[in-house]
């Protein structure tokens, strides 16, 4: 089934629901107004949404829901809810946890997410909710395939009114889109349009689950730069160096490239041909970041630069050939950090590396991480701390010279955004009498063959007495 298919079969399924569905569990909430402002500028979809909810109910309301059509929750990277406190000057922002939820009673496939209020509503009060919701590959490229002369344009899906599980008093969209290219748009009015941005709303009184489809067609060149993998390698040497291992396999998923590829039209007229493909990316590093390599199964690739700043470092590389749409590149980057800015000792005398999760390219999708930290020899009991769902289980390494091997915490997650990038935790034990160990080795195995060496001199082994 494709995604318009999907979205048919859930609008049916909603129209027919939604009018015998009046007995709802949730029926004490009502958002006051809502505001909605999609961020269509790159390949990943940004939508943030202001909602101010009131409980109208009896009892006090501890949870606000959040609904989601299926098609786009399953391409959800990422929901983040916050409350302000206070007023104007000192407002700040709380966050809030959200978490994944279900409803006996709701229907359609809708998706819902529970944000949990630190102080519950009492009847008759009202709360202003922040929410960020990140969606990834849902900008469908149309037409699909594209010549190295013809710009990329994409399908967005949507609903001019938003899916709530609450009866909505008023509420508006604002779409913002890369350029003023826009091929079509769907009206459901008011609507209107000017320069990059479609305003949908106001409407006002919209019963629950109210859902009213559109499609926005319009111009995106921007890099659909997708990690299908990556694979990173973080090893701990207490011998004061941290070693990073990033293994990439980068595919520019934009509207495939059909035709030829002629490298002398893409060289003399940059601004007009390929413009939706991508020649650098940029990667993020640490301060101090030394050693630094960037290969792929053919050796060093020599175009890269980098500069190093006391805040961060900037690594720009240059893949062998540009990438356009559906063509992939395989490599390698690699690099070393000083280990006293990664590593500490928690006040109960355990070790912990603190580094960043995610991939360090910018504006980046990435289908598939997986992290590896190697501690050192002899560390026991590691466990980690990430601040979002993982899934997390132990190896055995083995290096030059290791007898027991190195203990890993191999932590995964699927579809990540660069707001994943955020501190995490691996906490171990491990006394520095193990940093001997290998030095310790090689002295004795020195010193046994010298031993080897004198007994062997010393022996007579001829048969024959002179
Ligand atoms: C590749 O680059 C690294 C670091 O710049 C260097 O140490 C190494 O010698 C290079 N290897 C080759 C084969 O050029
Ligand atoms: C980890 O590092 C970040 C800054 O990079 C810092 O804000 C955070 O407090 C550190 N966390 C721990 C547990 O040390």
């Amino acid at each position: 089934m494709d995604r318009r298919t999907l979205v048919l079969l859930f609008l049916l399924l909603v129209s027919s629901s939604s009018l015998g569905s009046s007995s709802s569990s949730t029926p004490d909430i009502r958002v006051l107004s809502a505001e909605r402002r999609i961020d269509l500028t790159s390949s990943i979809v940004r939508v943030f949404l202001t909602l101010k909810v009131e409980n109208t109910g009896a009892s006090q309301a501890s949870d606000v829901l959040l609904a989601f059509p299926p098609t786009e929750a399953e391409h959800l990277a990422m929901v983040k809810a916050s409350t302000t406190e206070g007023k104007r000057k000192k407002k700040i922002y709380v966050p809030l946890s959200v978490n994944p939820t279900e409803l006996p009673d709701t229907p359609n496939g809708a998706h819902l997410f529970s944000i949990s209020l630190r102080n519950p509503l009492k009847t008759g009060e009202a709360a202003v909710l922040e929410v960020l919701y990140i969606v990834t590959h849902c900008l469908e490229p149309f037409p699909v395939e594209i010549s190295q002369s013809e710009t990329q344009f994409v399908y967005y899906h949507d609903s001019a009114t938003l899916l709530s599980p609450y009866h909505v008093m008023e509420q508006i969209t604002y779409i913002k889109t890369p350029n003023n290219k826009v091929e079509s748009y769907t009206r459901v009015d008011p609507t209107n349009r000017a320069g990059t941005e479609l305003r949908y709303g106001l409407y006002h009184d919209l019963p629950p689950y109210s859902y009213s489809p559109i499609i926005v067609h319009f111009e995106n060149n921007n890099p659909f730069a997708v990690v299908e993998e990556l694979v990173r390698e973080v090893e701990i040497s207490h011998w004061g160096n941290l070693q990073v291992r990033d293994h990439y396999k980068l595919k520019h998923a934009g509207a495939r490239h059909k035709g030829i590829f002629s490298r002398v039209e893409y060289q003399s007229r940059p601004s007009i041909s390929g413009v939706s493909s991508f020649k650098h990316l940029l990667a993020r590093l640490p301060p101090r970041v030394h050693s630094v390599y960037y290969r792929d199964e053919i050796g060093n690739i020599s175009s890269s630069h980098l500069r190093i700043g006391s805040q961060k470092s900037e690594l720009e590389i240059e893949p062998r050939y540009p990438l356009f749409g559906g063509w992939k590149a395989t490599f390698v980057i690699g690099y070393g950090l000083p280990l006293q800015d990664f590593l500490f000792e928690s006040p109960d005398g355990k070790h912990y590396l603190n580094f960043s999760f995610g991939c360090p390219l910018l504006e980046t999708v990435v289908d598939e991480l997986t992290i590896k930290v190697v501690l050192p020899e002899g560390s026991k009991n590691p466990s980690s701390v990430v601040p979002f769902p993982v899934n997390q289980q132990l190896e055995t390494t083995y290096a030059y010279l290791d007898v027991v091997g190195r203990t890993t915490v191999v932590l995964k997650k699927r579809n990540l955004v660069p707001e994943h990038n955020i501190p995490f935790q691996v906490y171990y034990d491990f006394s520095p009498i193990f940093m001997l160990a290998e030095p310790l080795m090689l002295v004795s195995a020195v010193f046994l063959f010298f031993i080897a060496c004198i007994v062997y001199l010393h022996i007579d082994l001829s048969i024959r007495k002179s």
